[in-house]
């Protein structure tokens, strides 16, 4: 090995003993009675076993032992939207809403995501790593093991491809799943703006050159476009969906979060993995993101930031039985935030879910998401070892205390990265 490479982190090989499932996120081989310990055999970096430690098949017993001490394990979190790369913050709109700017106004005032464009154009592809490692770091160590990274900041092709460049390399870099999402129709670049056709001719590009050109290299897991009153319409966001169609890439969408554009029940036409903020979504998206298996990513972090009041349709959602997942949504503008559980304690709190769901929200339906759904997302035999060891009593816990980091252990990718 390279003597200047970081010693990887030691194998989670092993029996991992004395746990507690999480209810639900667990699927044991054989049932774990409320009473009895879990054990989680992991071999090869890949979870082969889960049940009561009482039932260990003899075949396991000489691995080596990691004791649990009694914690409570949920498989590793998942974040399944963010804008995690971008150059420079934007405290100053921060300040500018508290003096009553909306978040509509900022933008057409010239900040808003423009502004973080500008500020992610000059930076370079290394200056973008190292401003995203520290907020990926944050993120892992309360036990995020999959994470979506969307580009949208770039609004060009060789700087849109910077960051999903960086988002790749940060994969790599840190052990972790990460899913890249393009994002090129996120808004309109500055050079197109105020320009007859401009947005007709931008969408033209976005479709005919950028998604190609990257998609060749490896670049795109999905496309997402920003369907809104302030970015782009149905029909601009449909040009892009049979763009991706064409090169089969799944599809998701910034979906009615300031309006009603009716882009959920387009999405679902689409097949799209998810729907993401939909604080306007009507009973009609409901019903086409059922159909369609589109999970509905709630973002409380953003609906907090921008003190919206509209709520998303819980209720309706819960009732036509559309999987919700939760996520930071981190990103400069509207959710500068690096903490999933506090968006779990946030979905509860705000959002009304209760906490199963709020913890079926960061992990098993974010994965989901995704289309990580056979890989992440629950304790199961077969699956790559990601799990979290938590100094908590109960599950709720998780959702209930915030500004506090209760992960005691994490595995990742078959690696204790913490404890
Ligand atoms: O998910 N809604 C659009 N995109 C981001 C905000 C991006 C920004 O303001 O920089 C979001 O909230
Ligand atoms: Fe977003």
């Amino acid at each position: 090995m390279n003597p200047t490479e970081p010693t990887p982190a030691p194998s989670a090989d092993g029996v991992w003993e004395d746990l507690r499932l999480a209810p639900g996120l667990a699927q044991a081989d054989v049932p774990v009675p409320a009473t009895d310990s879990a054990s989680v055999v992991v071999q090869g970096g890949v979870v082969r076993w889960v049940g009561p430690s009482s039932a260990l098949p003899a075949g396991y017993a000489p691995l080596p032992r990691h004791g649990g001490g009694g914690a409570l394990v949920t498989p590793g979190l998942v974040d399944c939207h963010t804008h995690l790369v971008y150059g420079g913050q934007r405290a100053n709109e921060f300040a500018m809403r508290l003096a009553g700017a909306s978040y509509e106004e900022v933008a057409r005032a010239g900040g808003g995501i423009v502004s973080s464009v500008r500020a992610t154009r000059e930076a370079s592809e290394d200056e973008l790593f190292a401003l995203a490692l520290p907020r990926l770091s944050a993120l892992l160590n309360e036990g995020v093991c999959a994470i979506e990274i969307k580009s949208g900041y770039g609004l060009a092709l060789e700087h849109e491809r910077k960051q999903l460049r960086v988002a790749r390399r940060l994969g790599e870099a840190l052990g972790v799943t990460v899913r890249t999402t393009f994002l090129g129709a996120h808004a309109l670049p500055p050079e197109y703006a105020g320009k007859p056709q401009g947005s007709q001719d931008y969408i033209d590009l976005v479709c005919h050159e950028m998604l190609p050109a990257l998609a060749a290299e490896g670049l795109v897991d999905a496309v997402d476009v920003f369907c809104e009153r302030i970015a782009f319409t149905l029909a601009e966001t449909e040009q892009v969906f049979q763009a991706a169609r064409q090169l089969g890439i799944p599809v998701k969408l910034h979906a009615e979060q300031l309006s009603d554009m009716g882009g959920a029940a387009l999405a679902a036409r689409y097949g799209a993995l998810s729907c993401d903020h939909i604080e306007h979504l009507s009973q009609d998206g409901i019903a086409a993101m059922k159909a369609a298996g589109t999970v509905a990513v709630l973002l409380p972090g953003a609906y907090y930031t921008l003190r919206d009041t509209h709520l998303p349709p819980i209720e309706q959602l819960r009732a036509a039985g559309v999987p919700m997942a939760v996520s930071t949504d981190h990103n400069p503008g509207t959710s500068p935030a690096l903490s999933l559980l506090l968006m779990a304690n946030m979905a509860c709190t705000l959002f009304r879910l209760t906490v199963p769901e709020a913890l079926a929200g960061i992990t098993t339906h974010a994965a989901r998401a995704l289309g990580l759904q056979d890989t992440h997302g629950l304790i199961a035999a077969g699956r790559p070892a990601n799990f979290v060891l938590w100094s908590v009593r109960e599950a709720a816990e998780l959702a209930y205390w915030f500004g506090n980091n209760p992960a005691r252990a994490i595995v990742r990718q078959g690696r204790i990265v913490k404890g």
